[in-house]
């Protein structure tokens, strides 16, 4: 038996009071969400047992290396996406520049905009490790009937009107917010149904988890050591649990869930950090501070960056309010 009745259908009619726009819309957008997450889950599942595993030959625009998986959940959250009346402009990942979306009639009508990381954690698709989806929504600034802009992409995090993740797990999970605080629901593979199973979801405000590349530790600006050399110190309820899956989104799942942090630190190798803060930092940015936490570059918080450019990286520290706030003190010290 299901720990919970309600369905992820239900609940979002359920709560589409909450919406201060048109309420269908939205549900029309979640949905939209739900059934791309559905498709790319079931190829995710059987990846072993079919040609989908390993790099495609391509790069994307920051010169990484496209895996197989990667285009196929860009393929398919695109699709889903432009298949309603919903969406004006779609910035992925994958894709260098935005693109247009048009309404049935040719119109340029439709009124959101959705920013993603269709596959997050390429580097575990092929060893059969948790991977997910990021998404950030916006409701589109330049007037009705004209296309889409660049300025409808670079809105500030705190405009974002719904933001969520996909983990492909050992279960799959989908979480979201629409400001009203944050949500996950499970798949049930059988059914190809989500169900609520994570209401209300929040942050511990202490944890005991900190997540980082260590393996670049070397290159890390001086208040990120001291930092990790705090959490490793034996005083107290120290040293910490150090947990690096190398999938953002999964790493993050986990620390909402126990209460920890995750850094991606700018370094030497990286100096702008690695992290994109569109589609990747500030929809789990929204989840963290709607989930009381807090998320920011080390200094300011991540929801008040005025984008500049779509693929804008930006350095991520992000969990439980305590531990983002005590990292932070090491920060301030070489400002
Ligand atoms: P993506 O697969 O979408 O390019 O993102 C990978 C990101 C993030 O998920 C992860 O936490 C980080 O890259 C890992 O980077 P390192 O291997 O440098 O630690
Ligand atoms: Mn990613
Ligand atoms: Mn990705």
């Amino acid at each position: 038996m299901d720990k919970s009745h309600k369905t992820l259908g239900e609940f979002i009619i359920d709560n589409q009071k909450h919406f201060k726009y048109s309420s269908g819309e939205l549900s029309s957008l979640i949905n939209s969400i739900r059934l791309a997450a559905k498709i790319v889950n079931h190829k995710v599942n059987k990846a072993g047992l079919i040609d989908i595993l390993g790099a495609s030959g391509d790069t994307n625009i920051q010169g990484e290396e496209q895996q197989k998986l990667d285009i196929y959940a860009h393929d398919v959250f695109m699709s889903a996406l432009i298949n309603r009346e919903i969406v004006c402009g779609i910035a992925s990942e994958e894709e260098d520049d935005f693109i247009t979306v048009k309404g049935k009639h040719h119109n340029n009508d439709n009124k959101y905009v959705v920013l993603i990381d269709p596959l997050d954690g390429s580097s575990n698709i092929d060893v059969n490790v948790s991977v997910g989806t990021v998404f950030s929504i916006y409701r589109r600034i330049t007037p009705l009937g004209m296309p889409v802009k660049i300025e409808d992409f670079l809105q500030k995090g705190s405009e974002q009107v719904a933001a969520g993740y996909i983990v492909y797990g050992t279960s799959t999970m989908l979480v979201y917010t629409t400001g009203y605080g944050v949500n996950g629901f499970t798949l049930n593979p059988a059914l190809g149904t989500f169900y609520l199973s994570h209401p209300n979801m929040e942050f511990p405000k202490d944890g005991n988890i900190f997540s980082i590349n260590e393996g670049n530790y070397s290159h890390f600006p001086q208040g990120v050591k001291d930092y990790i050399k705090y959490c490793q110190a034996e005083e107290n309820d120290r040293p910490y649990s150090f947990r690096y899956i190398g999938s953002m989104v999964s790493d993050f799942h986990r620390n909402m869930i126990k209460g920890g942090i995750y850094i991606y630190p700018t370094s030497s190798k990286s100096p702008k950090g690695k992290l994109r803060l569109l589609y990747e930092c500030n929809p789990i940015a929204f989840i963290t501070e709607q989930a009381g936490g807090k998320a920011t570059d080390g200094f300011n918080r991540i929801l008040d960056i005025q984008p500049t450019e779509l693929h804008q990286r930006v350095p991520f520290f992000c969990g439980s309010l305590n531990m983002v706030k005590k990292a932070e003190s090491f920060m301030k010290k070489y400002p």
